[in-house]
């Protein structure tokens, strides 16, 4: 009989948002009436901006005319998007990155889990605590990890608590690692890094000769001009650092799926025999391999996203979320619970009241109030006593979430 990959059996229950679906599937079926406001998963609610729209639909145009038809395109992505991020996401920053460093995909989720492939196993592994959890699952998916303990921690990992306690800043590690996982704007805290933060952290890694996993999917949210967008504003970091970048969250491509990596030329790792290697090439054949690209519609409609027009919509939907964010954290603070985050990020993070069970307050406000958030524990053990609210929603949605959250808790 063919062997499966053990290691999948080590996974704690459910990846966390199915997980969260299905006991929401299950209080909606027992309470048909109920009309249940989610704010769970980060998944955006605005249409996709008109600019991005007309670009597809004018790619559509061209996908059935024989003159302008395309099939397989760069498995890297078409030339007009790379050059279009290059330009507007790094080099308007005064950052040095160029056009074949970045590689188009379907998706950062994917892509900060398929990286792993071009790492060798016996990697030591950092993740922040709480942490977005396709880092660690993969990562146990992968054979890098022992066993989970009671508190869902997995054997192997190095994990660096971010609570209100530190501020949300994590210490670095007490012995050395080779692969750090940072998000920021992050997930799920919604807290950000200052430049003196990343500094820290490019000069971890320079010292121990380890690589940066900086997954900034929410860098549009950040409206603090001393928050750095990318980490290679910082000096050095193109040495150490691959960066994960998203249109999911600020173009509302959750659904239509376009993203990007960066992997600069100066990136550099070892092979088991001790050989300082490129790690561009790796991941340029890595995604060459198992990639066909993302779809010319797709990419044209991510090239809008740099146009005037399509710059100007994804700021009003940025600052509509953000607004959304503002509310739901005033709304909370006025009822006395703390609150952290969603100031550059759409993410409100706060602290249970009465010191409740991260799960035992998902269901209180899912009985009570028949709102959805995000355990805090589901993000980690250190997540305990937290729980995590997206601002992704129309503004009724938030408004009357904010109502009903403040009937519980009084
Ligand atoms: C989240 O809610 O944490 C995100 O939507 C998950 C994701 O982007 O994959």
């Amino acid at each position: 009989m063919a062997l499966i990959n053990d290691h999948y059996l080590k996974l704690k229950a459910g990846y966390l948002f199915p997980e969260i679906g299905r006991r929401v599937n299950k209080f909606c079926e027992e309470n048909p009436s109920a009309a249940v406001i989610k704010l769970g998963i980060g998944d955006v609610t605005e249409p996709l901006p008109p600019a991005i729209r007309e670009a597809m639909h004018a790619a559509i145009d061209e996908m059935g005319n024989p003159e302008t038809f395309r099939g397989y395109g760069p498995e890297q992505g078409y030339a007009f998007l790379r050059d279009a991020i290059a330009k507007n996401d790094f080099q308007s920053r005064g950052v040095d990155i160029s056009a074949d460093e970045i590689f188009v995909s379907d998706g950062s989720k994917c892509d900060t889990g398929n990286i792993l492939d071009i790492f060798g196993a016996e990697n030591k592994v950092a993740v922040t605590d709480p942490v977005y959890p396709v880092y660690v699952d993969t990562n146990v998916m992968t054979g890098r990890t022992g066993e989970a303990d009671e508190s869902g921690r997995y054997a192997g990992l190095t994990y660096l608590p971010v609570t209100a306690e530190n501020n949300f800043v994590p210490a670095l590690p007490d012995s050395p690692v080779d692969l750090i996982y940072l998000c920021y704007p992050n997930n799920p805290t919604g807290t950000v890094a200052t430049k003196e933060t990343l500094k820290q952290w490019v000069d971890y890694a320079k010292a121990n000769g380890s690589i940066i996993f900086f997954d900034a999917a929410y860098e549009a949210f950040i409206t603090d001009d001393e928050i750095p967008h990318s980490i290679y504003e910082i000096e050095g970091a193109k040495e150490v650092a691959i960066e994960f970048r998203s249109f999911s969250k600020n173009a509302g491509f959750t659904g239509t799926r376009c993203a990007f990596t960066v992997v600069p030329k100066e990136l550099k790792g070892k092979t088991a025999a001790g050989v300082t290697t490129d790690i561009h090439p790796l991941w340029n054949r890595r995604h060459c391999t198992k990639f066909n690209g993302v779809s010319y519609i797709i990419q044209k409609g991510a090239e809008a996203a740099y146009s005037e027009q399509g710059k100007q919509q994804i700021q009003s939907l940025i600052a509509f979320y953000l607004e959304n964010a503002r509310l739901l954290r005033e709304g909370l603070e006025s009822v006395g619970i703390s609150v952290y985050g969603g100031v550059n990020a759409p993410y409100v993070w706060l602290k249970t009241p009465g010191d409740a069970s991260s799960w035992d307050f998902f269901d209180e406000l899912l009985q009570k109030a028949h709102l959805v958030g995000t355990p805090g524990s589901g993000f980690g053990a250190a997540g305990e006593g937290y729980f995590r609210l997206s601002a992704f929603n129309s503004r009724d949605n938030i408004n009357e979430a904010v109502t009903r959250f403040q009937n519980v808790v009084r």
